[in-house]
């Protein structure tokens, strides 16, 4: 069994970043920018987007953190999204998600410039993606090929099960899986709450990937012997006697699925670490074709 290591690869991943913009120093060029907009006081997004804006430092970005309070209207992060679309010092940006229930997701994500949407959420983006076009690929995804990519996974021919259907992981995952190239070529299969006998189906998959948010959901009994077990669950269980006040876990009963699996990402440092490093890669991306 081969642990999935998620922090090295993306330490890997932001020293040739940070090879990149030391070139872009070296020639007094303009080193990439990326913007995060928090709206509200949600703990798990202010450390989301923190390790974001710390990330930036580490490669040599700029970065800006915009923090708008929990009141803010669907219009006042609207201009600000406009601000930040017009401002041609800003490569890229982000809205981290989820809003608060007075602003409809939709119409913002559909507010950001594609050019700067480096979470490649816009529908514009989204459909390029599912088209095999190039464009910028939504970040946990393009971590988890990635990551795969780096350990020679192989996907071809090979039965993926994508556990979860968000817009943000399992949706993008499933097209990215079926696409032609590597890693792709897979045949997809896509589950989610309405799905009958998912244990009969997560039995036959060579590749599983899980992003549910539930703990412990994948059990030994679910998945087949040398299957590749991809975590992308990230739950904060509450736990006094921590010094945070609680733990994180994934959606895999780790010490009973290792045992059988042939690859496995752990929970922390497997893909969370991915989604930022490749959030910085979009960036890098951005900025090359913003000032090409
Ligand atoms: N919330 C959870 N994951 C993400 C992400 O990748 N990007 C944004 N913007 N919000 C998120």
């Amino acid at each position: 069994m081969v642990i999935l290591d998620g922090k090295k690869t993306s330490n890997d991943i932001k020293n040739e970043i940070k090879a990149d913009v030391d070139k872009m120093k070296a020639n007094n060029e303009k080193v990439p920018h990326l913007a995060a907009v928090i709206v509200g006081n949600d703990g798990a997004s202010l450390t989301y987007v923190g390790s974001k804006v710390r990330a930036c430092e580490r490669v040599g970005f700029e970065s800006t953190m915009v923090r708008m309070p929990n009141t803010t209207s669907e219009i006042e992060l609207l201009d600000k999204i406009e601000e930040l679309n017009d401002n041609d010092d800003i490569d890229g940006f982000i809205v981290q998600l989820p809003l608060p229930p007075q602003i409809n997701t939709q119409k913002v994500l559909l507010a950001v410039n594609p050019d700067k949407d480096v979470d490649g959420f816009h529908p514009t983006n989204f459909g390029k993606m599912s088209l095999d076009m190039s464009t910028f690929i939504p970040a946990t995804p393009f971590g988890i090929l990635e990551l795969m990519d780096r350990y020679g996974v192989e996907t071809k021919g090979k039965h993926t099960v994508v556990i979860g259907r968000s817009h943000i992981v399992g949706r993008p995952m499933s097209i990215l899986m079926g696409r032609k190239g590597f890693p792709g070529n897979s045949t997809v299969t896509l589950t989610h709450s309405h799905t009958k006998n998912i244990t009969q189906i997560t039995s036959q998959a060579d590749i599983i990937i899980t992003a549910l948010g539930v703990p412990g959901f994948l059990k030994a009994e679910m998945v087949k012997d040398d299957a590749v077990i991809i975590d992308v669950g990230i739950t904060r269980v509450p736990d006094e006697s921590r010094e945070r006040g609680y733990y994180i876990t994934g959606d895999v009963d780790f010490d009973a699925v290792s045992k059988k699996a042939s690859f496995i990402t752990p929970v922390p440092g497997g893909v969370g670490p991915m989604t930022i490093a490749m959030l910085l890669k979009n960036t890098l991306l951005a900025r090359e074709r913003h000032r090409a």
